[in-house]
């Protein structure tokens, strides 16, 4: 089964990444033959960009998921702008993608809404490139976070009329989503997901965060009216704190309830600081040795790309093929 999935370099990476996609990437290595996994830059110039912070985003973001755990040897690990395959099947697929499917995406809507100055033609074609990069393997499961869904569902539509088209080509995908921390959200306001692009950090726990910073914003989170610690709509904070706790404990929420039942939301709340401070302890410390050697980690993107074209030349040669690009094939008399 080939699993693929991607990353942007933007920003510090948060607990809601870890959570909902990366933690899933390190499961994938076992299962996926193989996995691979790509940090999208192309897809981080559709917001304004600084060129220098985006390289150097670029190897934080890889040595953060070398420090989570993925192996270059047990996965196909690369960066999306080494690869110009993912553009040009970009580019092809516009042909089978829906103008009106892609004025529905939430996230278009949302960050269209945020841009000042200008809202830029890729912002809007981001999920005809994010579509590229899954079918481009022939993807058969990618691990996202909730947020993803509908992006997915697009890709499946564009492989769907590709293959109806063009003959059956592409691989249709289908999502991982996982069933408890798809949608991590802001521990200062629990109604929206945990993102950078908040203008607040301070309801966001960043991967590589200082155990004193997480206990203190731990214990800042907005909780709710009452007193028991249960899952529940109109428990938004204490909600989010539980699916927390579960995800880094390895347990289920239920068992989290069972365990605080009766108790504050203090000591509850100190106890997830302390259990969230454990499970990050370990990426952090080696994201310190990984990151500094930039030599190292730019050989592992070019290993890593160069493992990825060879699984993508020949899809896109059957997409061209099928399209009508390069010379006629000759049948054998
Ligand atoms: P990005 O970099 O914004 O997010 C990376 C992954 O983290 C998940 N995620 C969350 N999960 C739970 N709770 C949250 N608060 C939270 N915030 C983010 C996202 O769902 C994602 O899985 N469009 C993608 C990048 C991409 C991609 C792809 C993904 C480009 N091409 C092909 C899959 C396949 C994105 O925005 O990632």
């Amino acid at each position: 089964m080939r699993i693929f999935s991607g990353i942007q370099p933007t920003g510090r990476k948060h607990l809601g990444n870890y959570i909902g996609a990366i933690r899933q990437y390190v499961d994938g290595q076992e299962r996926g033959d193989p996995a691979i996994y790509c940090i999208v830059d192309l897809h981080a110039i559709t917001v304004p960009h600084d060129p220098q912070a985006l390289r150097r985003s670029v190897y934080d973001t890889l040595a953060l998921l070398l420090a989570a755990g993925l192996d270059p040897d047990r996965c196909v690990l690369f960066r999306q702008s080494d690869m110009p395959e993912h553009t040009e099947l970009c580019w092809l697929l516009s042909a089978v993608t829906a103008y009106g499917d892609l004025t529905r995406m939430h996230q278009f809507k949302e960050k269209s809404q945020r841009q000042r100055e200008l809202v830029s033609a890729g912002l809007f074609f981001y999920p005809v490139l994010q579509a590229a990069d899954i079918l481009l393997y022939r993807t058969d499961e990618v691990p996202v976070g909730e947020d993803q869904r509908q992006h997915l569902e697009l890709a499946r539509d564009v492989a769907e009329r590709f293959n109806a088209r063009f003959g059956e080509i592409l691989t249709v995908p289908r999502h991982r989503i996982p069933e408890v921390g798809a949608k991590i959200m802001d521990l200062q306001d629990p109604t929206s997901k945990m993102s950078t692009t908040t203008e607040s950090t301070a309801g966001v726990i960043f991967i590589d965060e200082e155990p004193d910073e997480i206990r203190r914003k731990v214990r800042a989170a907005v909780t709710d009216p009452g007193r028991e610690i249960v899952r529940s709509s109109d428990k938004p904070g204490i909600s989010n704190l539980i699916e927390i706790m579960a995800v880094v404990r390895g347990v289920n929420p239920a068992d989290v309830e069972r365990e605080f039942a009766g108790r504050g939301y203090a000591e509850f709340k100190q106890a997830v600081a302390e259990a969230v401070v454990e499970f990050l302890r370990p990426v952090r410390e080696r994201y310190r040795e990984l990151r500094p050697d930039e030599e190292a980690l730019e050989r592992t993107l070019a290993d890593g790309a160069e493992r990825a074209r060879e699984l993508a030349r020949p899809v896109l040669a059957d997409v061209r093929r099928a399209m009508g690009f390069g010379p006629a094939v000759r049948q054998p008399v």
